[in-house]
Formats: structure tokens, C-alpha cells, sequence
């Protein structure tokens, strides 16, 4: 009797004989022995063929398989120490389904933008499998801890009519005869359905035309956005921290093949712990006229800023109270120093910078209109904003975690280009 199995389950079949459907990744044949490397996207396993178990007919199609052919092989699964998963097949029957034509990425070194323009097919390969892979537990993990904390996902929409982030990164596009935007950031909905239910989160896409050309930088990103009714500046950086160190700690727990695929050392992740440090803005600036990179007060941190900031720790670092006017209109100003806000940015260690980025929001309903105002946004568009402030104003607190950032940082990777499935970056639309 056969058994349909998923290569990662291989080793609870030891001495059966099971079927994979899968992919060719690698072969090479001496003699009458060929190993097949089959991949199914759960895991890889050798397969092992002679020429004795086999057809004629099967012998040639394996000697004249192509990599990424697609092939349904079955066979009986032995132990075997040395091999990936502790387990390899001994081929009993093989149905090719398609033969691959030669396949553009050829198992050697490719330059980047090769490697984009194939995005479509480098998707396939065992590292990029690995992050897909902690990307998807890094969002299920960020859920799985607010669902637990009681806050309930709720979605914002993706075209509006409002600027949130500032105006000059706005992706315009046309509803109907008007103009319209895509989102920067769920933020200003979340503030009102928080109103609603307490404790929220979107989790979304967000589009930014920046014209900026980092390994930080993408077009398109994902962004986990909490909104907290009665939570103010401190406790939202507790929540924070309270959310980063279990992610990550949840993250180390179940992606350690994938983390040892990405040759991630472990060692930083795991003195990830709170209480993160906390340094003001203008303790930051200190920092940064002592490296000799100084900015003017005022001026937003670049990405050699906060890398030379996060330098000095050895976990995130919370870099507090920026001057309002290098921050959104909608921010609390701190009641000490008026020309600060009640803002934070965490730096993660390693040179991988700006991962959340959060504040109080302002609750009067004077003051939010004059900052409106101040910012030369249309107050037409913002009326419904401001209603928050007038039936049940509370003091409310929120963040946006950045999805790509936060998986370059966990998975070790030198640039976010790799940390979404189809990146947007300034100069790629495509695939
Ligand atoms: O600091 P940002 O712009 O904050 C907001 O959008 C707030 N409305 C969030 C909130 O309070 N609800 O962005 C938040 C995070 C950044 O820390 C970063 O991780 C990520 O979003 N981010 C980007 N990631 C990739 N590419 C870009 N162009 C990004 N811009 C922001
Ligand atoms: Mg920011």
C-alpha cells in the first residue's frame, strides 16, 4: 500500500512505501545509481534510483530529467543520518509530469536584478522558501499575540481619499472623476473603529511614492497597525516590547531550520527581552554628533543615523520625543516640552533600523484641528477625524510594525527585496 505524503512528514514513514509530488531541484547520476533532489515546498529529500528497480523507460526519462522538472515519485523511505530530514527515498516508480525546458537559474551565483527579474522562479529556491516561510509565521505570531492580548483584527480600506503619512509620498490614482490615494497607513480608520471595540489592529498593505533607494526601502510593504483606547505613550511602548520580545521568541522557536537555512546567527535574537532601552531624541542627536554624522534638531533620523544609534545597544533601542515638526500631524505633544511629540521609533540592533514607528494621538478636538491646519491638510477631508474627537474623545495610543523590516531583521537579510514575495521598489513594477 501506497501513502500520499509531504516530504516534511518523511520520517514518521520510515519503511513505507509513500508518494511526493514535487519538483526537481538537483540530480546527478554515477553509473546504474542517480539521486534525485526532490523538493515539494515543505521540505527536500534524496531520492535514490537504480537502474536494476526500474523500467527501461523510466531509467531514460530520469537520465534525461531537467532541473525543475516536475516529477510524482514513489518509493520506500529509509533512515539515513546524513541526508536532509534524516530520511531518503529508494525509487520504485517515477511519473514525469512535465519535463522543464532549461530552466534560467541554473544552481550557480546570479546578480541581483537577475535574480528580480525571475523573481517568479528564484521564489522556488530553498533559501527564499525559508523566508516565505518565517514571514508567514513572523504575521501568524503578531496575530496569535493581539488575539490573546483581546484585540480584534479589524481591516481599513486600501483607496482613500486622505493623506496620513505626510503628502509629499502619495500614490494618486482616480475614483470615479475624484481623486483618490492609495493607503499609507491604516492608522486614522483604526483610531475610529478602536473607538468601537477598545483594542485593534489592521494589517494591511501600505504604499509609499518614496523616492528613496535603500536596502530599507520598498514601494509596497505590509504593516500591522494596534490602535489601544486609554493607552498612553508608556503604555504603548510597553506594549511593544511586550510584543517584539515574544514574536521573536516565538519566531526562534518554530522557524529553526529555516533560521539555519538563512545562516542566521541566533545569538542577537535571543537577548532580544524587555524592557527595551529608551533614549530621547536629543540624547540620539549626542549620538550621532559624536560619530561625526550630525543632524540639525529637527531633522528626521536617515538610515546611517539609526544604524549608528542602534550600534550602541544590544537589543531595540526606543528612540522617544521628536520634534513635532519631523512627525505626523496627529501626534500628542508632549506636556513638558510642547515642540516635542509623545512619539517613538524602535531601532532594531544590527544595522537593520526603524522597525515600529508609534505614538499617543492628539485627543482634543481644538488642538487636532489647529495641527490640521499647521500641516495644510484640507479640513474637509478630515471631518469625520475629528468627530472621533468630539463624541467620546479618550486618550489613545497606537504603532505601525513594518512586516518587511522586521523579517530582514530576524532572518539576517541585507535587503527587504527578498523579504516579500513580489517586491515594489522604485525602479520595479515587475514581475
Ligand atoms: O513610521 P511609519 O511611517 O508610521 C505610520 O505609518 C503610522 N501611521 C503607524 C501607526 O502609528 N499606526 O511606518 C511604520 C513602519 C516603519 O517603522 C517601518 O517598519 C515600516 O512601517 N515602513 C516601511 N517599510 C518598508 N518600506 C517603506 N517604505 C516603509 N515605510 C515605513
Ligand atoms: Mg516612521
Amino acid at each position: 500500500m501506497t501513502v500520499d505524503a509531504r516530504i516534511a512528514e518523511l520520517s514518521e514513514h520510515v519503511g513505507e512505501s509513500v508518494r511526493i509530488r514535487g519538483w526537481l531541484y538537483n540530480f546527478r547520476s554515477s553509473g546504474r545509481i542517480a539521486f534525485l533532489l526532490v523538493r515539494d515546498g515543505s521540505g527536500l529529500v534524496q531520492v535514490v534510483a537504480s537502474e536494476p528497480d526500474l523500467t527501461e523507460e523510466e531509467w531514460g526519462e530520469i537520465l534525461d530529467l531537467t532541473q525543475e522538472s516536475s516529477v510524482i515519485v514513489r518509493g520506500t523511505v529509509r533512515e539515513d543520518a546524513r541526508s536532509p530530514g534524516g530520511v531518503e527515498m529508494h525509487l520504485e516508480h517515477i511519473e514525469v509530469v512535465q519535463r522543464a525546458e532549461d530552466y534560467p537559474l541554473a544552481l550557480k551565483e546570479h546578480g541581483p536584478e537577475f535574480l528580480l527579474d525571475n523573481r517568479h522562479l528564484w521564489l522556488r529556491s530553498p533559501r527564499q522558501v525559508a523566508i516565505m516561510r518565517v514571514r508567514d509565521r513572523l504575521m501568524a505570531e503578531l496575530e496569535a499575540f493581539l488575539r490573546d492580548d483581546g484585540f480584534i483584527r479589524v481591516d481599513t480600506p486600501i483607496l482613500t481619499p486622505n493623506a496620513c503619512e505626510g503628502t509629499s509620498t502619495l500614490f494618486e490614482t482616480e475614483y470615479f472623476g475624484e481623486e483618490a490615494f492609495l493607503t499609507q497607513s491604516g492608522q486614522l480608520y483604526s483610531e475610529a473603529t478602536c473607538a468601537a471595540l477598545g483594542r485593534v489592529y489592521c494589517f494591511s498593505p501600505a504604499f509609499r511614492a518614496e523616492k528613496s533607494k535603500t536596502r530599507r526601502h520598498l514601494i509596497e510593504f505590509w504593516m500591522l497597525e494596534p490602535e489601544i483606547a486609554y493607552c498612553d505613550h508608556e503604555d504603548n511602548l510597553r506594549l511593544q516590547e511586550r510584543m517584539v520580545e515574544a514574536v521573536v521568541s516565538r519566531v526562534l522557536e518554530t522557524c529553526a531550520d529555516e533560521l539555519e537555512t538563512l545562516e542566521r546567527n541566533l545569538q542577537p535574537l535571543e537577548r532580544v527581552k524587555a524592557p527595551f532601552p529608551r533614549i530621547t531624541y536629543d540624547e540620539a542627536l549626542n549620538i550621532l554628533e559624536d560619530a561625526d554624522i550630525p543632524i540639525e534638531w529637527g531633522e528626521d533620523f536617515g538610515a546611517p543615523h539609526e544604524t549608528e544609534i542602534a550600534r550602541h545597544f544590544d537589543r531595540p533601542v526606543f528612540v522617544e520625543k521628536f520634534p513635532g515638526q519631523c512627525k505626523a500631524f496627529y501626534m500628542e505633544p508632549d506636556p513638558q516640552r510642547p515642540e516635542l511629540v509623545l512619539a517613538a521609533d524602535l531601532l532594531a540592533p544590527e544595522g537593520y533600523g526603524e522597525i515600529i514607528g508609534g505614538s499617543q494621538r492628539i485627543d482634543d478636538y481644538q488642538l487636532l484641528r489647529e495641527k490640521i491646519h499647521e500641516f495644510g491638510l484640507p479640513e474637509e477631508e478630515f471631518g469625520w477625524y475629528l468627530d472621533l474627537r468630539r463624541y467620546g474623545s479618550v486618550p489613545h495610543s497606537g504603532f505601525g510594525l513594518g512586516i518587511e523590516r522586521t523579517l530582514a531583521w530576524i532572518g539576517g537579510l541585507d535587503h527587504v527585496r527578498e523579504t516579500i514575495p513580489f517586491p515594489r521598489l522604485l525602479n520595479r513594477l515587475r514581475p
